[in-house]
């Protein structure tokens, strides 16, 4: 082997497949890859997929079609590139895959990253399908990130805490490509947090599909509850932050509303799809709440914790929704007052229970969508206006764009630009919000922080 061979991962949708990238790369490292940013010198290329939507999953075409060209080009040269496709399609369309893009090596699915080793050496033999659920852990036998990779991820990492869904919306993917609910154990993701703290990390995002719905043994071996994992995680020290997504309202328990009371580490923002406001498409939906039921969830969390802010994801023109359950949701987004939202047109997908009902034209979602999107722009820069003049800490993890300027997030997930010195990238420091742009905040820092010292001597 001549030097260190070459990975690309790319990932599509939501932070369980970044997570699981990384821990792809991680798996890896030990057996000589190396992690590169293009896809033009890599030996392998791993696109992590998504199936949520018909657009998300067709993706994955067009930039296979991408990836053939470039290893026929290495080929000719007496290169060879192996080309995998991971996570959701993977697990959705199996062999398909394969008939469709004969240029892929290797299909796995989101329960098989820790047997990449052994399916690599096995795609030296030929075509390499792996879409089972396998009844070991992967999270056992996945390598942890080393240091140095931990620190060139930032200051922000995610940790899975529990994957797959019990829930079957009628519209959703996830609980056919994802399996049934697991937790896992609060010993482990103490032990990855104390490990990503002790690199630098200053803030845990622990995600799931159904984050919420965890219930992993706690130390002692009895079933625990998230709002006391985020209590135990907020011992560790250097956590400064924690967030957890994506929430189902169904499962936020008390613990889980106090925890926001309690703990100051925990962030007063929170991801709390709601997909509609008319109780009847939410009973089409089987999600399980009625809009009151969600409403007095976001009471109870205020009440907890006043300066909570909330987001959603929204889908418009779900098979049977009338122009007045459209109406109702509209009229959700400003009874809540989002502080941002993601909208969707509903995607019939393959083997979903709503794929088969009576479907609506697209120029009514498309204009469904529209006015939706100017709903919660609207929603947006009304939250983002009432931060002007306000104080709260930011956790600076990036150099900004102008000559001495630095960038950070809110407690409420806003880009911060503030004129400060590097030396506060990983640092959380009070500012107070002075202007608000389009995309972000500016601020000015309401002290210098001792770090600041050398930075002000070198400037008087
Ligand atoms: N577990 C999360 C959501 C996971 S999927 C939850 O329960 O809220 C992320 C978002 O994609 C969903 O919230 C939903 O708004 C959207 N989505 C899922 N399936 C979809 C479909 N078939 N068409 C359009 N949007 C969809
Ligand atoms: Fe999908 Fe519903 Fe499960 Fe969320 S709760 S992952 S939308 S089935
Ligand atoms: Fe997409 Fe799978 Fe996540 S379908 S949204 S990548 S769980």
């Amino acid at each position: 082997m001549t030097g260190p061979r070459k990975l690309y991962v790319k990932s599509y949708g939501c932070q369980m497949n970044v997570y699981d990238s990384h821990r792809m790369a991680d798996t890896l490292a030990p057996e000589g890859y190396a992690e590169t940013a293009t896809p033009d010198d890599a030996d392998l290329i791993v696109l992590n997929t998504c199936h949520i939507r018909e657009k998300a999953a067709e993706k994955v075409y067009s930039e296979l079609g991408r990836m053939r060209v470039l290893k026929e080009a290495a080929a000719a040269q007496g290169r060879d590139v192996k080309i995998a496709v991971a996570g959701c399609v993977a697990q959705a369309e199996g062999e398909e895959i394969v008939r469709r893009a004969p240029t892929v090596d290797l299909v796995f699915g989101p329960q098989s990253y820790h047997r990449l080793p052994e399916m690599l050496a096995r795609a030296e033999r030929g075509k390499v399908v792996d879409t089972e659920f396998p009844a070991e852990d992967k999270f056992d036998h996945l390598a942890a990130p080393s240091r140095e990779a931990t620190r060139r991820r930032g200051v922000t990492a995610f940790v899975t805490v529990q994957e797959g869904c019990d829930k079957f919306c009628t519209f959703c993917v996830v609980p056919y490509t994802r399996g049934s609910e697991v937790s896992r154990p609060t010993a482990k993701i103490v032990a990855e947090a104390e490990r990503l703290a002790d690199a630098g990390v200053r803030e845990i995002v622990l995600i799931g599909q159904n984050v919420n719905a965890w219930h992993g043994e706690d130390e002692s071996g009895r079933a625990s509850t998230l709002g006391r994992l985020l209590h135990r995680l907020s011992d560790i020290p250097g956590v400064a932050r924690l967030r957890y997504t994506t929430s189902h309202p169904r499962d936020m328990d008390d613990s889980l509303i106090a925890a926001h009371r309690e703990l100051p580490a925990l962030m007063p923002q929170l991801h709390l799809p709601v997909q509609s406001g008319s109780d009847r498409i939410l009973d089409a939906m089987n999600r399980k709440h009625t809009r009151a039921e969600y409403l007095a969830v976001i009471g109870r969390l205020r009440k907890a914790r006043p300066d909570m802010a909330f987001t959603s994801d929204f889908i418009v023109g779900f098979p049977g929704e009338t122009g007045s359950d459209f109406e109702d949701t509209l009229r959700l987004v400003s009874e809540v007052g989002y502080a941002g939202s993601f909208s969707f047109k509903y995607s019939p997908r393959p083997g979903t229970p709503a794929a088969d009902m009576e479907q609506l034209p697209e120029d009514v979602k498309d204009e469904r969508l529209q006015i939706l999107q100017r709903e919660i722009d609207r929603c947006q820069a009304a939250f983002n206006a009432r931060c002007e003049g306000r104080t709260f800490d930011v956790l600076f993890d990036r150099i900004g764009r102008h000559p001495g300027q630095i960038v950070g997030r809110s407690p409420y997930l806003q880009p911060v630009q503030v004129m400060a010195p590097p030396s506060l990238i990983g640092e959380v420091a009070p500012v107070t919000v002075t202007e608000i742009g389009s995309n972000s905040l500016f601020a000015t820092l309401n002290r210098a922080p001792a770090g600041a010292l050398h930075f002000a001597a070198a400037e008087a």
